[in-house]
């Protein structure tokens, strides 16, 4: 980015019909065509500056400037987020949280993260040789809301599984609809909310039983700053913070099963089973296919910079897809090639596709390690464990609408485990 030079404006009187229009393409597309890093423009009626690549990151994630306050807007917040969940919080109190969930990331965690998510795999198989077609994504998001709720010490039963994987999964997807969609989300959220408060409740009263170390327990008898537990709704909201984002997973496991159609060459990459191997395939799938398109935060108090006026309070939104993309960061980065991940050297503004920054003091993924660990043990068992056709299928995926994924969510048949 020339930081020297003045912001350009995109001439259009209001663009949010197009972020509609164009998804993933909005902010990257502009910022070619204009020559910058950064551009300013009106969506929803208000002024919007909207930034792509590395530097923009660390300038985004720079506190000085901006603020998660009021950044979300409260549609996003009754169906992906939770009200006044974590990702609206500043400051110490933030801080303080954010110690909450990255306490839940030790290494004997996701250990047991990785082993749940590979149990529960290799327990559909034997239901998936009795039908016809297997739809990778329907099974994925029950694989990890299972392996989500077993890990967090939340009790689900078997029969109640689809309608949670379900719901969870509807909170993501609504957000970046409008009309039904949205409105699938928020009862999804109504109904996740009703069930963990319940849960929250139970083990509050001694009802239920759960290890001091799951996130049920941490949830649950959390301290905030003012030294009071959580109200029981605030405790649901952010337990559902990880109940629902490693459902999410399914998406990507999903990406990373056409990635394997499409490049059979590095299923025997993999076959080597080289751990080394697995995580760079993770890792390009990641940055590789869409999921989040750009996050949003606001102006702390005004400043100037470059004689431009950033006034108190405007939005300000960091692209997440353009910047995995940004060819002075990837060479050929439209290629899926999970090789750049070899001796690579990240930093903390590159690879964003779970935001940057700093997992502690910035609103950084705190899930980053367990989805990339979780990739990998998925990986292992669709590569080492089964044997599968994929039969012709639209697996075609939409830029424009978001979340995304391959129309036909990845169907295949004649699914066998290996050993037989
Ligand atoms: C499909 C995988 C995932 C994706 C694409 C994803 C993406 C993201 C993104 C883009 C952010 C926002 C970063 C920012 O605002 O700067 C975020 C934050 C967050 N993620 Fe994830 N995430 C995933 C998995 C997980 C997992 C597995 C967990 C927990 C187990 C998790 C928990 C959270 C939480 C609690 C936040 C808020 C952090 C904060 O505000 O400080 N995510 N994630």
């Amino acid at each position: 980015m020339d930081w020297n030079s003045s912001i350009p404006q995109d001439k259009s009187l209001d663009n949010t019909l197009n972020v509609l229009r164009e998804g993933y393409y909005f902010i990257p597309h502009r910022c070619r065509h204009l020559q910058s890093d950064i551009f300013q423009t009106r969506l929803l009626g208000q002024k919007v500056f909207c930034m792509s690549g590395k530097d923009a990151a660390a300038f985004f994630y720079d506190k000085a400037w901006f603020t998660r306050k009021k950044a979300a807007p409260k549609r996003v917040q009754k169906t992906l987020f939770g009200v006044n969940g974590i990702q609206t919080m500043d400051g110490s109190a933030h801080e303080h949280r954010k110690l909450l969930f990255m306490s839940l990331m030790t290494e004997d965690r996701l250990t047991m993260l990785d082993n749940l998510v590979y149990a529960h795999w290799q327990a559909r198989v034997g239901e998936w040789k009795n039908k016809k077609d297997v739809i990778l994504f329907n099974e994925a998001e029950q694989v990890f809301c299972q392996a989500a709720c077993d890990w967090a010490g939340v009790p689900i039963r078997e029969e109640e599984l689809p309608e949670r994987a379900r719901d969870f999964s509807n909170m993501i997807d609504a957000f970046g609809a409008v009309g039904p969609r949205h409105w699938q989300g928020r009862i999804a959220r109504q109904r996740a909310e009703a069930w963990i408060r319940n849960v929250i409740n139970d083990i509050r009263d001694g009802r239920l039983g759960t290890t001091e170390d799951s996130a049920l327990y941490k949830m649950a008898f959390y301290r905030d700053t003012d030294g009071h537990f959580l109200s029981t709704q605030q405790a649901a909201v952010e337990l559902i913070n990880v109940l629902r984002p490693i459902t999410a997973i399914a998406t990507f496991l999903t990406f990373s099963a056409l990635a394997l159609h499409d490049h059979p060459e590095s299923r025997e990459m993999l076959k080597t089973d080289d751990n080394e191997a697995y995580y760079r395939f993770a890792q390009e799938v990641r940055r590789f296919y869409p999921f989040g398109p750009f996050l949003g935060a606001r102006v702390r108090s005004g400043f100037i910079w470059n004689n431009r006026t950033f006034k108190k309070g405007t939005l300000v939104l960091l692209d997440l897809y353009g910047t995995n993309h940004d060819p002075r960061l990837w060479e050929r980065p439209n290629e899926f090639q999970p090789d750049r991940f070899k001796d690579w050297n990240g930093g903390l503004f590159d690879l964003i596709p779970q935001g940057g920054g700093d997992y502690y003091t910035n609103h950084r993924c705190p899930g980053e390690w367990a989805t990339v660990e979780a990739m990998k043990a998925s990986l292992r068992f669709l590569v080492n464990d089964i044997r599968y056709d994929v039969p012709v299928q639209d697996l075609r995926y939409s830029m424009s609408r978001m979340p995304t994924l391959p129309k036909s969510k990845f169907i295949m048949t004649n699914v066998q485990p290996k050993t037989e």
